[in-house]
């Protein structure tokens, strides 16, 4: 773990937990691990077995009426290993109560939710976050929402969410950390760190669920749900790699996804989950399959339920989320023969691994204080690591005339559906969120300018004009519909405006327009939010749009016509407070895109590291040309490339070199840059490192960010940043899965962006 981390948690953030049961160290702690469960498992009877596979949903339950739910008698009966999303401390440990005083074994529960990005104090969704580029913010972001979740009764995270994504029609980018597998697998771990910190030795550390396993953002033409189907070579050296890093850096448990790989579900999927897994990773933890997917098996066209659990179960999957079929099917499975005894032992221990892990069995309430519950949550230091954590993954697309930032003084109309609306600043999968307690932008604004400036709202159209699609990106308590015409809504806004020296715009996505089930075929702002836009354009007054996303959207209208751009997704409990910091410059933009954003919905997929086709385009020449690799309308590049991001000041790059140009086979060439904050305010800077193999036994893609750093310049301060190449950079999966590092000639990078890169060569002998 991040020293810098524990410092901080230590004074701010931890509760001293009482120590109990972890991860075991060595082999003395597995040793009395496996002998307690092999106890406890010589006095279990089968359905007592099957009933720890079983992970039902909670129904969230009422206090006190646990035990009449179907929940709290199913728990009684020793039916049940563990469920999830149930908020509150209290209904948590009367369900856990009823475990260990009621079942006859007293085994307690699993409490699972899925905390994504916070709980009550929300952090930016997740791909907002990975543009942060800030390891030690995201592993603080994991940390307090472990802090709050534990204190809640939570000792099961269903998160981090690793699927890379290059698909923004795919609802679910708004979960990951965007196209990159290098950036992304940093990402795993310091999530997996931030939640499990000391190995789960503390009560306020948990279990984190590595998801979902696998190659989930691949879903075809971004449609939630849908086929995916890849090749090995780009499954190992593409999409693998994140799921590994935080296996590799502990995490307790892994989810399987929906789709298909290699034409099986990943639930059932053997080679996935038991050799790629368990063999080929050394993961040693359990596997959860996701919401009813063993369930789905049939609808996919394979087989039934019983069939399904039985090859799921032999694929090496432990526990079954909603589907009944563990439960409901295994015993008849083993009476035919279907099933062994030992693949329903094998799968038991695991679930009772994970909960000696967690140290319930010592105190099956080590997760229920209640009283932490009043001081733990929402604190205001959790709340002051957001809104700093927030104003990090703001991305300034754009910003003409310097626009950005905004005095505070004047008259400002702030305009747009997302001005004025608390339960949208969170974004998607924010479960355990209280709107009430959040600020609206617009409350952001007035705090900020009080007394200097002053604020006119006006909300000027609807987030859609179909209220049935609006209400559909409403979803879970976040409608705000206006009855007003859109005429009506317009000529207010243009009043509004009128008055005003510069207008900010808060348009874009609603919360539900991203996360599960949510995606879009058209990617551009809704229409009615453009007519808005065009208007207030047209009043001739500076305009700065503040884009809410829960993807990368397609602005090609915006960028050419819009003077000032800052992408700011959907930030968390605290967004509305970091944007103000951002719009009025008390803190300067440093967010750079973690995934492409595409001219047009047709380019779709576009990613930076793409292999360059045997017919690339002629980058000097921006024209069509015949007989390449391009499209008629658009350029291959994106209109806003991985990487990319502006600051109030300006970074100049220099002097890149390199201290020698061979590489030998347990040697390092140190890539150095120099960078220099030539503006005249303090500012963040990402500085990016690419390697290229230029011909390797497979193609190799044109490029790969295998080093960045976060720094901090005061204006005219300079720095030199460092890359250490060593072979290990250099490694990828060939075509027999070896990892290896191929002898001949690389390119290495450097620069502010994926685009904008200095190039040296170097051999590898
Ligand atoms: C989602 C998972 C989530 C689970 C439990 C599923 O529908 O795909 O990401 O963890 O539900 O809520």
């Amino acid at each position: 773990m991040n020293k810098k981390i524990i410092g901080l948690a230590a004074a701010s953030l931890l509760v001293s937990g009482a120590a109990s049961a972890a991860i075991p160290a060595n082999d003395a702690e597995k040793a009395r691990m496996d002998a307690f469960i092999t106890e406890l498992m010589g006095k279990m009877t089968l359905d007592e077995k099957l009933g720890q596979l079983n992970l039902p949903p909670s129904d969230d339950i009422v206090t006190g009426q646990a035990i009449d739910s179907n929940i709290g008698a199913a728990v009684a009966a020793g039916k049940v290993g563990g469920t999830f999303n149930i908020k509150g401390a209290a209904k948590i440990r009367e369900l856990q109560r009823i475990a260990v005083e009621e079942s006859r074994l007293g085994i307690p529960l699993l409490l699972g939710m899925d905390v994504i990005h916070g709980y009550e104090t929300v952090f930016p969704i997740p791909l907002a976050l990975s543009c942060s580029w800030d390891m030690d913010a995201i592993e603080r972001s994991a940390r307090v929402a472990a802090v709050e979740a534990s204190a809640a009764g939570v000792n099961w995270t269903f998160s981090p969410m690793v699927d890379i994504s290059r698909d923004p029609r795919w609802g679910r980018m708004a979960e990951g950390a965007g196209e990159d597998p290098y950036l992304g697998s940093q990402i795993a771990r310091a999530m997996v760190r931030g939640y499990q910190g000391d190995n789960l030795r503390n009560n306020d550390e948990i279990m984190a669920c590595v998801k979902h396993f696998a190659l989930y953002g691949a879903s075809e033409a971004g449609r939630d749900y849908n086929t995916v189907d890849m090749s090995r070579y780009r499954m190992y050296n593409e999409y693998f790699e994140p799921y590994r890093a935080a296996v590799d850096e502990g995490a307790a448990s892994v989810m399987t996804s929906f789709n298909l790989v290699d034409g099986i579900p990943a639930t059932e999927n053997k080679w996935l989950v038991d050799d790629v897994l368990r063999r080929q990773w050394n993961f040693d933890g359990f596997v959860v399959t996701d919401y009813g997917s063993i369930g789905e098996v049939a609808v996919h066209g394979l087989e039934k339920l019983p069939e399904a659990s039985a090859r799921a179960l032999d694929a090496g999957t432990d526990m079954d989320m909603c589907s009944f079929g563990f439960i409901g099917t295994l015993k008849e499975g083993l009476d035919k023969g279907t099933v062994k005894m030992e693949t329903i032992d094998r799968a038991v221990r695991r679930i009772l691994e994970a909960k000696y892990k967690l140290g319930l069995f010592e105190n099956p309430y080590k997760y229920n204080d209640v009283k932490r519950e009043k001081t733990h949550i929402y604190t205001p230091e959790h709340r002051a690591e957001a809104r700093a954590t927030a104003a990090k993954t703001f991305v300034l697309l754009k910003n003409d005339g310097k626009i950005l930032p905004m005095a505070k003084k004047g008259k400002i109309a702030l305009v747009g559906p997302m001005a004025n609306t608390a339960a949208n600043m969170p974004g998607t999968w924010s479960v355990a969120a209280d709107f009430s307690k959040y600020k609206t932008l617009r409350q952001g604004f007035e705090d900020a300018v009080k007394g200097r400036a002053e604020i006119l709202y006006a909300k000027g159209s609807n987030i859609e004009e179909d209220p049935a699609l609006e209400a559909a990106v409403s979803a879970f308590g976040r409608d705000m519909r206006d009855s007003r015409s859109e005429a009506e809504m317009l000529e207010e806004a243009l009043k509004v405006a009128a008055e005003a020296d510069v207008i900010v715009a808060a348009m874009g996505e609603a919360s539900e327009h991203s996360g599960e089930s949510s995606s879009r075929s058209v990617l551009t702002l809704p229409a009615t939010q453009k007519r808005l836009m065009e208007a207030l354009l047209a009043t001739g007054k500076p305009v700065v749009m503040l884009n809410f996303s829960g993807r990368p959207t397609v602005m090609e209208w915006e960028s050419k016509n819009v003077p000032a751009i800052l992408n700011v997704w959907f930030g968390g409990s605290e967004a509305a407070d970091a944007i103000t910091d951002v719009v009025f410059g008390d803190v300067n933009p440093s967010g750079k895109l973690t995934a492409s954003m595409p001219y047009n919905e047709g380019q779709i997929p576009v990613y930076y590291n793409h292999f360059n086709t045997g017919r690339p385009k002629n980058p000097a020449n921006p024209a069509y040309q015949k007989f390449s690799s391009n499209y008629f309308e658009i350029p291959n590049k994106p209109l806003y490339p991985f990487g990319y991001g502006l600051s109030y000041t300006d970074f100049e790059y220099s002097d890149f070199k390199l201290d020698k140009d061979t590489l030998g086979k347990d040697g390092a060439i140190t890539a150095s840059v120099t960078v220099r904050n030539t503006g005249d305010r303090s500012g963040d800077e990402i500085v990016q490192f690419y390697i290229r193999d230029v011909a390797g036994s497979m193609a190799r893609p044109v490029k790969e960010l295998k080093h960045f750093e976060r720094i901090s310049l005061a204006p005219g301060e300079s720095r030199t940043v460092n890359f250490r190449i060593t072979p290990e950079a250099l490694k990828f999966y060939n075509y027999n899965l070896d990892f290896v590092a191929e002898p001949g000639e690389f390119r290495v990078m450097a620069g502010p962006d994926s685009e904008r890169l200095s190039e040296l060569p170097f051999t590898l002998d």
